[in-house]
């Protein structure tokens, strides 16, 4: 899902029909890196599961927001910027729940690995419940955040909705990478998992016109750009006191 078909056949396109100049190739080479290389060989496609594993990546990225903003609920609430919080739960429910969970996992991962043994089905089970009570507590979150400030009757219980959340979702993201979405896999060849990439595709640019992962990711960046947590360096943890 890293660039769409359409961009790719225009990049065949322009090569093949010998518009790609000299001074073209170099800046088509640097923009659009999952052309054939020196040889002609094809580089690797994002497959289905590394394309949910990054979803998973956004996800996590909305999980630290919330998880960072829990201080300051307790002990600064004018601090908290309410507009960021909520574009972060209008991200977590558009491309998590409304996208990542209820067209790809619920659709297609959860039916096949609940026939795969009844420990896979438990896990099916209980991740689709942990979705129900995610998309209440994005309810929840919006709610509360429909506002210029956080109401400070609101500040303690959205933090202690911010903790269950996050370590939810912090394990279930985990298993799904670990357990589910490598059981899921096993169903498939290749070329079969090649072609549900591409459905997965689709069902992306049906939902959101466009790649719904870079704008995704775009939208993720800009919320921790406004709240000072774009620089990854900040979070380097310090080293241990002897
Ligand atoms: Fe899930
Ligand atoms: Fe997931």
């Amino acid at each position: 899902m890293p660039f769409d078909l359409s961009r790719r056949k225009l990049l065949r396109d322009s090569i093949a029909v010998g518009a790609a100049s000299v001074v073209s190739l170099p800046l088509l080479a640097e923009g659009v890196p999952e052309e054939s290389g020196k040889n002609g060989e094809k580089e690797p496609e994002v497959t289905a599961t590394e394309d949910l594993m990054r979803e998973h990546g956004v996800i996590r990225r909305a999980l630290l927001v919330y998880f960072e903003v829990i201080p300051k609920l307790r002990q600064n609430l004018s601090s908290v910027d309410a507009a960021a919080l909520r574009q972060t739960a209008q991200l977590f429910r558009t491309f998590g729940e409304d996208y990542h969970e209820r067209m790809l996992e619920e659709q297609h991962i959860f039916p096949l690995i609940r026939k795969q043994g009844s420990e896979l089905k438990r896990y099916a089970d209980i991740l689709t419940e942990q979705h129900n009570r995610g998309r209440e507590i994005t309810d929840y979150v919006l709610a509360v955040t429909n506002g210029t400030k956080i109401s400070s009757a609101h500040a303690e219980p959205l933090a202690k909705v911010f903790e269950s959340f996050v370590l939810m979702y912090q394990n279930h993201a985990a298993r799904e990478d670990t357990i589910v979405f490598p059981a899921w896999k096993k169903n498939f060849s290749d070329k079969r998992l090649d072609e549900i990439s591409d459905q997965f595709e689709d069902i992306e640019h049906k939902m959101f016109g466009k790649d719904g992962f870079e704008d995704a990711e775009k939208k993720i960046s800009g919320i921790e750009a406004a709240l000072g947590f774009a620089d990854l360096a900040q979070f380097t943890a310090p080293a241990p006191k002897p």
